[in-house]
């Protein structure tokens, strides 16, 4: 999940400090790393399934090693001990994000969180989101809203078990997460219609690749039109969400930096790709995982039984007393992706394994990094973790879950897909049926 921006990002840290070391030193103090091809590089050594090389090429050259990607200096870090040198021992001296070509076609770029500089203006944007949408207090506010999204996703789920028909989870998943961002956010859901038929996701995908100037276009005009709309609503009457805070914010001036429009939309920008797909993923991740282990389902099954029954569903504040559940999403988090060398069977999802076990995924235990660490840790963690507790705890409590076409559990594709989060290659489509007593 935002592991992969936090892993691309902090690699792209690096930059700055391998240049800088090569120029004074001639190469001398570079890890050790594949030699590759002038201009290429090493990019040849990354297929299909980046994660899987880069764990391979860790195994040969260490658990920091240098590759050259085409033209860029790259530092890749492979291992809790080795994170742990570059987040927190030395956090301070990689904490900035230098000048960099790939973010000055990012939408907004070096004005957003993601990759602006170590310095004021990253801090007050981050206080600003952090106060704005990501407090506990502005995550309570929205506690009804979700609610009412998730019911709105299980009662579809429910249509398709009444008719025995397969669900497409990741579907479903996908577009409750995008729903639920576009609703804190802009205040209303916006239809697929807004981007050709598409949806925000898919084309935000794109923009990561080839595309990047049109997709620019595109969420330029969409953030410009949201903002209007903002600042033309006579309706007082309506829940303040994250665009009306922030434009309050417009005009205010620093010693160094005014927050225009632009800091504005990037401020929306960062906020909606951090958070359209994220939750959604690693839901989808356990799902898989939970599908693929009916044993450790069923246990999952019983322990919400026990705490809210068979006769109503479950709630966000249930969550807090389901401990295994817990510990199922810390263990999909470990394994999507995972560290080999930091777990004993690294390989094998064995929720049991942090039972009674004080590792935790904020940050301090570098074995485990979802949200990563130090000062550039996502700000989106507790909201994060707060959705995926209650979205997976209601698709497990409310549903029994069969795989189409007589498929066994073990034979489920786990394949990655390489990209700002690690998502599921292939959809994840399963026939449901209720069991609930009501
Ligand atoms: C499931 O949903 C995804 C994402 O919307 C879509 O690309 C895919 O075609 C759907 N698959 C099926 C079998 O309906």
């Amino acid at each position: 999940m935002a592991f992969w921006i936090w892993a691309t990002i902090g690699v792209l840290a690096l930059v700055r400090f391998v240049q800088a070391c090569i120029s004074k030193t001639k190469n001398k103090m570079l890890p050790p790393g594949p030699r590759g091809f002038p201009i290429f590089g090493s990019l040849h050594l990354l297929g299909k399934f980046p994660t899987m090389d880069l764990r391979q090429l860790a195994q040969k050259y260490g658990d920091i090693m240098y590759l050259r990607l085409g033209l860029q200096h790259t530092v890749v870090v492979s291992s809790a001990r080795a994170a742990e040198l570059f987040l927190k021992t030395h956090d301070l001296n990689f904490a900035s994000r230098p000048p960099n070509e790939g973010a000055k076609h990012l939408i907004f770029g070096q004005k957003s969180l993601s990759f602006a500089e170590y310095g004021s203006y990253w801090t007050n944007m981050r206080k600003i989101c952090m106060l704005e949408l990501l407090s506990n207090q502005k995550i309570n506010s929205f506690k009804s809203m979700r609610r009412e999204e998730v019911a709105l996703l299980i009662k579809s789920v429910q249509e398709d078990a009444n008719n025995r028909r397969i669900s497409n989870l990741t579907d479903k998943v996908m577009s409750l997460g995008i729903d639920m961002t576009c609703r804190m956010l802009f205040g209303k859901k916006y239809k697929d219609e807004e981007f050709g038929g598409r949806g925000i996701v898919s084309v935000m995908k794109e923009g990561l690749t080839k595309k990047m100037k049109a997709v620019n276009n595109v969420f330029d005009d969409f953030y410009e039109k949201i903002i209007d709309e903002h600042l033309q609503s006579k309706d007082t009457e309506r829940t303040k969400d994250f665009t009306d805070a922030i434009l309050a914010y417009m005009g205010s001036e620093e010693s160094d930096y005014r927050i225009e429009r632009l800091n504005i939309k990037a401020m929306m920008s960062d906020m909606l790709v951090a958070s359209a797909d994220t939750s959604s993923t690693t839901v989808l991740w356990a799902l898989s995982e939970l599908m693929r282990h009916p044993q450790v389902m069923k246990k999952v099954q019983k322990e919400i039984e026990n705490v809210v029954g068979l006769n109503r569903m479950v709630e966000e504040s249930d969550t807090e007393k389901l401990e295994y559940l817990d510990m199922v999403v810390k263990e999909t988090m470990r394994l999507h992706p995972v560290d080999p060398s930091a777990w004993e069977d690294a390989e094998k999802f064995v929720p049991e394994r942090f039972e009674d076990s004080n590792v935790y995924v904020r940050g301090h235990h570098f074995q485990i990094l979802p949200f990563g660490s130090g000062r550039r840790r996502c700000v989106g963690m507790q909201l994060g973790i707060t959705v995926v507790h209650f979205l997976l705890a209601q698709l497990v409590h409310c549903f029994d879950w069969e795989l189409p076409d007589n498929m066994l559990p073990n034979e489920l594709d786990m394949t990655e897909e390489f990209g700002l989060a690690v998502s599921r290659a292939k959809n994840l489509l399963a026939i449901p049926s209720y069991r609930l007593q009501n």
